[in-house]
């Protein structure tokens, strides 16, 4: 089967997500467009002091780098109103790339992203990725320790002059890979990366 065929059918049963919260919690895919409007709408007031590098790519590349699988997320309450967002996109064929998240401080902490999580990577797994990774600044407590509790391990750090200072982190499906991170770069003093809740 072809991948994009694949990816409308895997994206029929598992959108538009019910999410836990308030009643009605949505999650559902759009188009680039449709979230770069919606998003625009409510980036300030989710991220309230952004300080990155203008980010203006050569057109032809960015429409090119543009033909690999992403996701385009929108969160909405039950008045349709968007609340939130999760944009990722294939990293390489093993892996994908959660890139920006966010919710509107009014619905944080309620249980959405360690909730709507476990169910968006079941989506990945099933399309085939075996390893999810994300970045965030050194400072993001709430963002990494979500990711903890979820399963990430720590994968490196990467200065980069248009985002500033990124923690990267790793998630694996399967046991194996998790396996050979940890023969890999375990410390035999530390208990191993416990099983994520849930799971
Ligand atoms: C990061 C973010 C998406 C988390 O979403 P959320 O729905 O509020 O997270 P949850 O309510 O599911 O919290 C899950 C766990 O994360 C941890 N966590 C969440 N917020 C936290 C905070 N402010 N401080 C410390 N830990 C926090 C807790 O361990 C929590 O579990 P617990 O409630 O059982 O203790 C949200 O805080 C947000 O939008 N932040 C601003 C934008 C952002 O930083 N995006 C990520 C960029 S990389």
């Amino acid at each position: 089967m072809e991948f994009q065929q694949k990816l409308e059918e895997t994206r029929d049963l598992f959108f538009p997500a019910r999410l836990p919260g308030e009643a009605g919690m949505t999650a559902r895919n759009v188009d680039a467009d449709t979230f770069r409007k919606e998003v625009t709408e409510i980036y300030a007031a989710v991220f309230t002091d952004r300080d990155a590098h203008p980010y203006n790519p050569n057109e032809e590349l960015a429409a090119e780098y543009r033909t690999l699988h992403r996701e385009h997320i929108l969160i909405e309450n039950s008045r349709g109103e968007v609340v939130g967002w999760v944009r990722g996109r294939m990293e390489d064929p093993d892996t994908f790339y959660l890139g920006t998240s966010g919710l509107l401080p009014e619905y944080r902490a309620q249980g959405l992203a360690a909730t709507g999580m476990p169910r968006f990577f079941e989506y990945l797994h099933t399309l085939g990725y075996e390893r999810v990774t994300s970045q965030h600044h050194p400072h993001n407590r709430a963002a990494m320790i979500l990711q903890l509790k979820c399963g990430f391990s720590f994968e490196g750090i990467n200065l980069d002059e248009r985002w500033g200072p990124m923690v990267k982190m790793v998630f694996f499906f399967g046991d194996g890979r998790r396996a050979e991170f940890e023969r890999r770069f375990g410390f035999e003093q530390y208990p191993k990366t416990p099983q994520p809740a849930g799971r």
